[in-house]
């Protein structure tokens, strides 16, 4: 089965944001020109998927709008000979059907994820952190998409191996690697943000999952957890006491947008990795090095 639906939470208050998060959705803060949801939303398009669902909150409209068209702009680039713009102006208010939801009390990820179930209906979909993004030659989503098919359409969440005094920084997965594949693991457990003593493996969850459609009894039968908010880990534990799960360590460079230093790591890493800056940003670093005297 091809996976056509996503689900992407844009909901949250983005508090590490602030002030800009005060008036602008943290998702629309780019990294150089680029709103990171481009980057998610294009990683879903080129994953095959047709339909995307945003759940958003009050103040979020900016994302709907940047999904959409705007002719007006779209003329002004072809008269003044802008095509590069255009083209990818036009590719993103075209390529993908939007549906947006709402969350209307930010009662946490798990809840926002409940907020599709009646637009995904009986269909397995992926879930697409907007904060998260990952760099890869074959996107992540479709990575995660063929295991699942593979595995008879199964629930899939995407992990990757993190130093192991990291683990208390993340959502660590438990699980048994299946015969023949160093990639896939059957998944027992998630433990969240567990010590490195003990962490049973060092494979973190960063914000991909693919989830078969019993995940929204799962949300709905799970109490308040930690911090008083309906957590997706939770859901996905009691899915997988009930049908298998399985863990894929995707191929990638993950960026964790969400905070300060995830998002000046990735605004350096873009702009060393295109041509058009890559230069530019040599030239910054080089002086600041002499300025500030970095050894
Ligand atoms: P985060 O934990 O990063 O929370 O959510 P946040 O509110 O965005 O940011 P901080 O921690 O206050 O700085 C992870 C993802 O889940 C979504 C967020 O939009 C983000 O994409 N989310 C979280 C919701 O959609 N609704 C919620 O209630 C919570």
């Amino acid at each position: 089965m091809n996976i056509r639906k996503a689900v992407i939470p844009v909901a949250g208050k983005g508090t590490r944001f602030l002030p800009a998060t005060k008036q602008i959705p943290k998702e629309m803060i780019p990294i150089i020109n680029i709103p990171m949801i481009h980057y998610s939303v294009m990683e879903a398009v080129n994953s095959g998927i047709e339909q995307l669902v945003f759940v958003t909150s009050t103040g979020k409209e900016s994302i709907e709008n940047y999904f959409d068209r705007n002719l007006e702009l779209e003329r002004f680039l072809e008269q003044n000979g802008k095509e590069k713009e255009l083209e990818l102006i036009q590719k993103i208010g075209t390529t993908i059907e939007v549906i947006t939801v709402r969350q209307k009390e930010q009662l946490g990820l798990g809840h926002a994820i409940n907020c599709a179930k009646h637009v995904i209906g009986d269909d397995t979909f992926a879930v697409i952190l907007g904060d998260d993004l990952v760099r890869s030659e074959e996107p992540v989503t479709r990575q995660l998409a063929e295991v699942s098919k593979a595995q008879g359409n199964k629930s899939v969440i995407g992990v990757m191996e993190v130093p192991n005094k990291d683990t208390f920084r993340y959502g660590i997965v438990d699980g048994e690697f299946l015969a023949d594949d160093k990639k896939s693991l059957h998944m027992k457990a998630m433990i969240e943000k567990p010590k490195p003593s003990e962490a049973p493996t060092n494979l973190a969850t960063p914000g991909r999952y693919i989830l078969t459609n019993e995940i929204f009894d799962c949300l709905d039968e799970i109490p308040r957890g930690v911090g008083g908010e309906y957590q997706l880990t939770d859901a996905i534990n009691l899915l997988a006491s009930r049908d298998k799960v399985f863990a894929h360590i995707f191929n990638g460079d993950r960026f964790d947008t969400g905070n300060i230093e995830g998002y000046l790591n990735a605004t350096v890493e873009f702009a060393l990795r295109d041509e058009a800056t890559r230069d530019i940003m040599m030239n910054i670093i080089k002086e600041k090095i002499g300025t500030y005297g970095i050894k």
